[in-house]
């Protein structure tokens, strides 16, 4: 499927403080705040409050206006805004190149065409809205358009393809830290690359590798967040399984600083995990580890092997221990709490 929209790098526009208070208090508030109140708070007059509002519709908030009564948040931007993005990682190595689509078929697919075709490391693929998004296990990942957060960075790291797994690892707890920064709601990971929050899917992470035993080509980590999706617009089939950040929070997340904020948290770990090793990226994965101590199967050629969950050894794989103190190591597979 074709992209409808490409957008490299828009302007930067970032927030001012007085419009995060405006939209603040309108979020806060289940039904119309005044301008009276607004411009009180703020120290500023009704006028400017009502050109803050103004620039905030731009920016794609939904606001009512009513005289008398004030002002009304109705609605979140469903788009992402690259000018924010694009200001806020600024002159970091995953802000220089920017694919932003509208609908696609998958951010994943289209950053390993881009790689193939010699992108440069950094290049970040976001879309809206994906049209046959991927999991692992040949899974699908559905999110509805401008609820969720589907991206994916083309890396080109000098690894070897056994380091280069550890990567999810990498990616698993830069996405955690960049969510916890923007929301503060703690997020755990489920072995290997599911993010936990309340004991839910929140999101997951799809790496896909290119190259020899001793030389990487590229590798493409794709990161799908449900940030605003609501209870009534996951499958059903996941409604017990699955929750979004606004459903954990109880308020909408502005999704374009949550991106900024993985992004940046991403190039971090990656370069940390790059330059000096993978001990900080492991560390972080077992401080965070969902499974850790639980009952679990894990489901095998042979059939489902149960015992209990005992971290992540050095490369990446999970240890189980099976009775009689045995550890038994896997290197892939599906979870499930037993
Ligand atoms: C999983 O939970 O199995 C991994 C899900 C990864 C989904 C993301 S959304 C952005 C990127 N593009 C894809 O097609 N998949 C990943």
């Amino acid at each position: 499927m074709e992209a409808s929209t490409s957008v490299v790098y828009v302007e930067a526009n970032r927030m001012s403080q007085r419009k995060r208070t405006v939209i603040d208090m309108l979020r806060e508030s289940p039904g119309f705040v005044s301008g009276e109140a607004i411009s009180r708070t703020l120290g500023i007059s009704r006028n400017a409050v009502h050109k803050h509002v103004k620039s905030l519709r731009a920016r794609g908030f939904r606001i009512l206006g009513v005289s008398h009564r004030g002002y009304m948040l109705e609605e979140e931007p469903c788009r992402l805004i690259m000018g924010v993005i694009g200001e806020l990682t600024e002159g970091s190595m995953f802000g220089r190149s920017f694919r932003y689509y509208d609908e696609i078929d998958s951010t994943n697919t289209e950053a390993k065409s881009l790689a193939i075709d010699g992108a440069p490391e950094g290049t970040v693929v976001i879309a809206e809205c994906q049209a046959a998004g991927r999991g692992r296990l040949g899974r699908r990942w559905t999110s509805p358009a401008g609820k969720g957060l589907l991206f994916s960075v083309v890396l080109r790291p000098e690894l070897t393809l056994a380091e280069a797994h550890l990567l999810t690892v990498v990616t698993a707890v830069a996405a955690c830290a960049g969510i916890e920064a923007q929301t503060h709601i703690p997020v755990q990971i489920k072995w290997p690359n599911d993010l936990y929050v309340d004991d839910k899917k929140v999101g997951g992470i799809l790496l896909e590798i290119a190259g020899q035993q001793d030389e990487i080509d590229w590798v493409v980590a794709g990161i799908g967040i449900n940030a605003n999706t609501e209870f009534t617009e996951l499958p059903v089939s996941l409604r017990r399984s699955a929750t979004s950040l606004k459903m954990a929070g109880g308020s909408p997340v502005d999704r374009s600083e949550l991106l900024a904020r993985v992004l940046l948290s991403l190039e971090q770990s990656y370069l940390d995990a790059v330059t000096n090793g993978f001990d900080r990226s492991l560390r972080e994965f077992r401080d965070r580890d969902y499974l850790l101590n639980k009952s679990v199967s894990v489901q095998t050629r042979e059939g489902p092997v149960v015992g209990e969950a005992a971290g992540i050894d050095d490369h990446g794989a999970l240890l189980v221990e099976l009775p009689h103190r045995h550890i038994r190591r896997f290197h892939s597979g599906d979870v499930t709490l037993h």
